[in-house]
């Protein structure tokens, strides 16, 4: 396999992800630990990337996106749909294809319909969650994480706003 690739969320207790095409919460540390995760890499010359849908893409502010020292990839069925920073793609297949030799890790960021199909692809390494230790009022949530993904690590916890976080790689 040539990349390796993960799947990053933060999910509340109920497993939701967002509401009204915006996160329902906001964790500076959560924040952290996805850049921190997503724009690491063990070769220097190399980048990773993120994968999106287009509803996740036109939810970040303008001045977050593209995010910086990552390539973007935006997916969207309209051929003509234009990202600007990010590179568009038809499918999570075409996506996965595009990276070449200068990509070290793809991350699949979002959003639930972009998780619904990338948990199941058969190339899949892992899975972060950051699990967060509330209930929000949610209307779009991260599916069930397939048997295989029966390894868990916790790889962190911090405590933010008085809530816990707890910071967890799901691997095969
Ligand atoms: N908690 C978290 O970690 C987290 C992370 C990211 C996002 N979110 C939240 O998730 C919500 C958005 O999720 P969502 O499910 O509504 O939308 P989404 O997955 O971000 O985007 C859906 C759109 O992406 C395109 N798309 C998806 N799968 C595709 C495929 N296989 N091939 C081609 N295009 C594809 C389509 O775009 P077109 O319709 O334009 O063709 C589709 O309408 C927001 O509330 C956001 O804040 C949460």
């Amino acid at each position: 396999m040539k990349h390796k690739i993960y799947v990053i969320a933060g999910v509340d207790k109920n497993f939701g992800i967002g509401k009204n095409n915006d996160l329902p919460w906001h964790f500076s540390k959560d924040m952290e630990f996805f850049k921190k995760t997503t724009i690491k890499t063990q070769d220097p010359k190399k980048k990773n990337m993120l994968v999106m849908g287009s509803t996740t893409w036109e939810s970040i502010p303008k001045k977050y996106r593209p995010f910086k020292d990552r390539e973007n990839a935006v997916l969207a069925w309209d051929p003509d749909y234009k990202a600007e920073g990010a590179k568009v793609f038809g499918s999570i297949d075409e996506a996965l294809d595009s990276a070449g030799d200068d990509i070290e890790k793809i991350f699949f960021i979002g959003g639930g319909m972009v998780y619904r199909e990338s948990v199941k692809h058969p190339k899949l390494t892992g899975i972060y969650l950051t699990h967060i230790d509330r209930e929000y009022d949610c209307d779009t949530f991260f599916p069930e994480i397939p048997e295989k993904f029966n390894k868990k690590e916790k790889i962190g916890e911090e405590h933010e706003k008085g809530i816990k976080l707890e910071f967890l790689l799901y691997t095969i």
